[in-house]
């Protein structure tokens, strides 16, 4: 057993900014990382557009920034939520920067503000098309600095270890020893991310299975709004199944059009922001339009652009492209919607707080209320960094109290069992993808949620089974993640009525 004032699972942005607080203001206090594959391995490494900050009041405010969070969230956003996250970004900017993250700024010095689906304003600060792996090299450095802070990548959670509805810490398996270790700790803080992998076709890296969220659910935490699944309209085409390289948001608030196969400018017709509609909008389009010429993909056109600026911005895009024999100068760079982003989650309050004593979710497993419907570009980066120092100050003031673990809760797991043949991890895998994409993506329909449904119940059992009898691995605690996050996806698209948002159901 490892004992541990706070334990923290998943290294992105939202587990890394809190780890650094936390560290500084207790230095004589633990605090322990866990997490999954590489410890830069996360949603936040790939983020390219930047982050949602008023930081030029002379054009933008507060107030429009919150007014296009609350108009892409379709009414059901929480404004108080909106109200915070929105005035406390520059404080948290100026913390990223202070850690040593660089943003692009302009000749006259001042920040290069991009702009996105459904801003009114140009307000994503950004570094490049990088801008999370700016921000993650940032962060992980500031960890890496201090001594009290111990990081264990490679390490899966497993499950939380409750008692009492407190949250004790969590069983984590040592992916090269395969050792099961205890934690025991103070606090505990979920910040695992995505869900992308549940949908095969995704913007996320391979880390992305919902495990935080999962895990939550089994230990009878809240979960809301898992119905409100965000498609980027732009990720680059490829038959493959996997995760898509991104078209970043910013490359058409830069100018760029979407067209058919044919050259038209489609999104005239449907929104009178054009190709500049929040994200919501423009993949239903873009999924009407391929419904409607059975076409597999549609374009990207940046050839009246200026190339030099083009490159000088989003110099990563500029060369995958030339990469795979798109000169942007002279081809439409070939695109589809993909599963991007979770607008529900883990539900917390104003502090980061879940149902169950002493546990906390933070970034993009975390429901807080800010997105409603469906997420503003570029709110999640800020969502995290504004959440995890709410956290922090909640528990700046928390006294500790000691609490004994029951002895009969380590014990877990210390019988010999045989190992899955992963030939049925994959297979049902493939499967799961292929149902989620088919049966809950942009377009659903009530009876294939229902079938969907009893498919999912069905491996849900299987797996139970499965996994009582056989060796704990990563990829079986994965896939039953996946399962449980498909299920809460689904039930709860069949509960809602009328599309809001990202959400939309015919009968
Ligand atoms: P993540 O950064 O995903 O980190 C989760 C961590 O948890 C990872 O380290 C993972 O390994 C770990 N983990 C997961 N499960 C376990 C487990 N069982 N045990 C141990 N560890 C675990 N948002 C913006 O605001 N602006 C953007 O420009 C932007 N661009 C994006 C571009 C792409 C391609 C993608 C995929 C997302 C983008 N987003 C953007 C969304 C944003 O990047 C994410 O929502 C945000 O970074 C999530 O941060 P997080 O810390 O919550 O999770
Ligand atoms: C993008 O750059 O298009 C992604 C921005 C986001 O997801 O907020």
């Amino acid at each position: 057993m490892i004992t541990t004032n706070y334990l923290i699972i998943g290294s992105g942005v939202a587990g890394l900014t809190f780890a650094i607080k936390i560290a500084d203001r207790f230095p004589d206090k633990k605090v322990t990382i866990v997490t999954k594959s590489n410890a830069d391995e996360s949603n936040t490494k790939y983020a390219q557009g930047g982050i949602a900050i008023v930081t030029d009041e002379t054009e933008d405010s507060y107030q429009k920034h919150i007014e296009d969070t609350l108009i892409c969230g379709d009414g059901l956003c929480n404004v108080e939520v909106v109200k915070m996250v929105v005035t406390e970004g520059p404080k948290r900017l100026k913390e990223l920067i202070a850690w040593g993250a660089k943003f692009d700024k302009t000749a006259k010095g001042n920040f290069d503000l991009g702009k996105e689906g459904g801003h009114s304003q140009n307000r994503v600060v950004h570094h490049k098309d990088q801008t999370g792996h700016e921000i993650e090299r940032a962060i992980l450095d500031q960890v890496h600095q201090k001594g009290n802070i111990t990081v264990l990548d490679h390490h899966f959670a497993l499950d939380l270890l409750t008692e009492d509805n407190q949250c004790l810490g969590a069983f984590v398996l040592n992916q090269k020893t395969n050792e099961i270790i205890t934690f025991q700790s103070d606090f505990t803080l979920l910040a695992t991310g995505g869900i992308g992998h549940l949908y095969g076709h995704t913007t996320n890296p391979i880390i992305a299975t919902g495990d935080g969220i999962a895990m939550a659910f089994r230990a009878n935490a809240t979960i809301k709004d898992m119905e409100f699944i965000q498609f980027h309209p732009t990720a680059l085409y490829d038959t493959s199944i996997g995760s898509k390289f991104l078209i970043s948001e910013a490359v058409r608030g830069f100018g760029a059009y979407l067209r058919t196969k044919n050259g038209n400018r489609f999104m005239l017709d449907y929104d009178s922001r054009a190709e500049l509609a929040s994200r919501d909008i423009v993949s239903q389009s873009i999924d009407l339009e391929l419904k409607k010429s059975d076409d597999k993909c549609v374009y990207l056109d940046c050839t009246h652009l200026d190339l030099e600026a083009f490159i000088k911005h989003f110099p990563m895009i500029y060369e995958r492209c030339k990469s795979i024999g798109i000169d942007i100068a002279k081809d439409w760079i070939p695109v589809v919607p993909a599963q991007h982003y979770l607008c529900g989650g883990i539900t917390v309050d104003k502090n980061g707080k879940t149902a169950i004593d002493n546990l906390f979710a933070c970034g993009e497993c975390s429901r807080t209320g800010l997105h409603g419907a469906n997420r503003l570009a570029s709110n999640s980066l800020l969502e995290a960094l504004v959440y995890s120092d709410k956290i922090y100050n909640y528990l700046a003031d928390t006294a500790f109290e000691k609490k004994d673990l029951n002895p009969i809760l380590s014990n877990w797991e210390l019988v010999e069992k045989p190992k899955i043949n992963s030939d049925y991890t994959a297979t049902v895998k493939t499967g799961l993808q292929l149902l989620m994409r088919q049966n809950a993506g942009i377009v659903r329909y009530e009876t294939d949620l229902h079938k969907a449904k009893e498919q999912l119940m069905q491996w849900q059992d299987e797996l139970e089974t499965i996994l009582k009898n056989n060796q704990i691995s990563t990829e079986l605690y994965e896939l039953n993640n996946m399962i449980t996050i498909g299920n809460l996806i689904v039930q709860q698209s069949i509960i809602r009525n009328g599309n809001k948002g990202s959400f939309k159901k015919n009968n």
